[in-house]
């Protein structure tokens, strides 16, 4: 089968945040299958610096560029997968994030940019770009490629479209003189097309125009459903639940094991757990920590957004500070919560380290050294952190929300008895729920066996891809039956 995967970023060719692991992973292991899967992203300078060899294999013409667009060619490092990238100067080639500029704030043309972008990708999908091949399904992910189905369902003879909500709270949302501008359809300035609430919405499009959407967590695709985490859309994704389910993110485990990590200071594995101390004691240097074997390290990495629930962690700083254990926290993202976590680390720093960036391999670092990861998200869609906690023997503390919930199993006495449990699971996210599971790990901590049982546990747990990349080919196959 002969697949088109969009996306607007992919490890390790430029990465925000967890929909770059999944564009860097599942492909591959859609390839592994035996399918034609090709990747087409942004011609970002870091992406094309990390591409590699790269060549130009065709030239078009497309609405909203001044210039002809390049199609470059390349693989995505370390797999057999096809790249293409899209290489328009105007829009892409520029100092900062993909969608922001180097001092946070988005790029003012992201509608022109990721519009261009779908445009391309649909100029792919429809061999109209040169390529001389034609995808049977095209694979959207995010607002960013919102407008492919959209734009395609404007075609006869067109692919099938899949579309995956990462995160529902990133819309896509620009102003009526953007709609205009990109001379979409009039007719979809309208309540049951484009517009949401006086704006165009790209993820609109994906919502409504494909031909089935799915999230990356069976939980997730529920709680879309709902006021509570449907964002507003809860009433167009409760009218198109037939045609929406939920598909749990993998883990690409060349990347994310402690028995092969290059990152970590000790590789170690379920039977040499001792090992894991030796990154505890270089993760507790990194962060300026007293070196301490005993002391339990509770960290968090992640983007410092709403979303993570990191103002609770705040909140609850006098009352951890009570207790016997140190707090490592890596992240970047709102002002304020940044502000908070350094004054934090500053007035503790033998208690709290705070490491304000954003760093790869002390990512790896603090999965490998930390005792327990905090994750207490208001929402989750999947959540990447705690499937890699639970690969390198950190148990996540978690709240009790979409893939979140479908992936921990909690330490209550009768899942430790049965020898299930993973980590810890509070119910609402808040900080006093928080501290209860905090301290339920302290007391499971105080226990070496049980809790070397409960890190074992976790390590056995198999969120590789092959399950989830055989869900997507099931999905694949049912969009787009083969011609018979
Ligand atoms: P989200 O996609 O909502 O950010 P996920 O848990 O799915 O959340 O994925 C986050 C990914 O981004 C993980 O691979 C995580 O390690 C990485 N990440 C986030 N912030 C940082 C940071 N400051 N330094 C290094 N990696 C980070
Ligand atoms: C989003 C979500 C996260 C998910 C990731 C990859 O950024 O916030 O929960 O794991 O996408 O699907």
């Amino acid at each position: 089968m002969d697949i088109l995967f969009a996306s607007s970023e992919a490890h390790p060719l430029i990465k925000t945040g967890g929909l770059a692991d999944v564009s860097g992973s599942l492909p591959r292991a859609i390839r592994n299958s035996k399918q034609e899967i090709r990747l087409i992203l942004p011609a970002y300078p870091a992406a094309v610096k990390a591409a590699g060899t790269l060549k130009t294999i065709a030239t078009l013409k497309v609405t909203g560029a001044n210039n002809p667009v390049r199609l470059l060619q390349g693989r995505l490092p370390h797999t057999r997968v096809r790249l293409y990238l899209v290489d328009c100067p105007q829009y892409f080639d520029r100092e900062g994030g993909p969608y922001s500029k180097p001092d946070g704030t988005d790029w003012p043309d992201n509608a022109d940019r990721f519009a261009l972008f779908s445009r391309v990708i649909c100029a792919v999908a429809m061999n109209r770009a040169g390529l001389d091949w034609q995808p049977q399904l095209v694979h959207c992910n995010d607002w960013q490629t919102g407008l492919v189905p959209a734009l395609l369902s404007l075609e006869a003879e067109r692919p099938a479209t899949l579309f995956t909500i990462h995160n529902l709270a990133y819309q896509g949302l620009f102003d009526r003189p953007a709609f205009e501008r990109l001379g979409l359809p009039q007719t979809w300035w309208a309540m049951n097309y484009l517009e949401f609430y006086g704006h165009l919405s790209f993820i609109k499009g994906g919502l409504v125009f494909a031909d089935w959407i799915n999230t990356v967590s069976p939980r997730y695709a529920e709680e879309i459903c709902t006021p509570q985490f449907g964002c507003g859309l809860e009433g167009l994704l409760t009218r198109r639940k037939s045609h929406l389910s939920g598909i749990l993110n993998g883990v690409d485990y060349r990347i994310w094991s402690p028995s092969r990590d290059p990152l970590i200071a000790r590789r170690y594995t379920a039977r040499t757990l001792r090992l894991k101390l030796e990154n505890k004691r270089v993760l507790q240097a990194a962060f300026g920590l007293p070196d301490d074997p005993f002391v339990p390290v509770f960290a968090h990495v992640g983007r410092l957004v709403d979303q993570k629930g990191i103002d609770l962690i705040l909140d609850l700083l006098p009352q951890l500070l009570q207790r016997h254990l140190q707090l490592i926290i890596l992240g970047t993202g709102q002002s304020a919560l940044e502000a908070a976590l350094r004054d934090a680390g500053k007035q503790y720093p033998e208690r709290v380290g705070v490491r304000i960036e954003y760093d790869e391999a002390l990512s790896h670092q603090l999965e490998a050294g930390a005792d327990a990861f905090l994750m207490p998200s208001r929402f989750e869609p999947c959540g990447l952190n705690q499937l890699y906690s639970l690969r390198y023997g950190t148990p996540p503390i978690v709240n009790n929300t979409g893939g979140l919930a479908d992936s921990v199993t909690d330490a209550s006495s009768e899942n430790l008895a049965a020898a299930t449990a993973t980590g810890f699971v509070f119910n609402k996210p808040e900080p006093k729920p928080l501290l209860g599971a905090i301290d339920r790990a302290l007391d499971l901590y105080a226990e070496p066996d049980r809790w070397k049982q409960l890190m074992q546990t976790g390590m056995q747990q198999d969120f590789s891809w092959t399950r989830s990349a055989a869900a997507y080919l099931d999905l694949y196959t049912r969009l787009a039956p083969a011609s018979p």
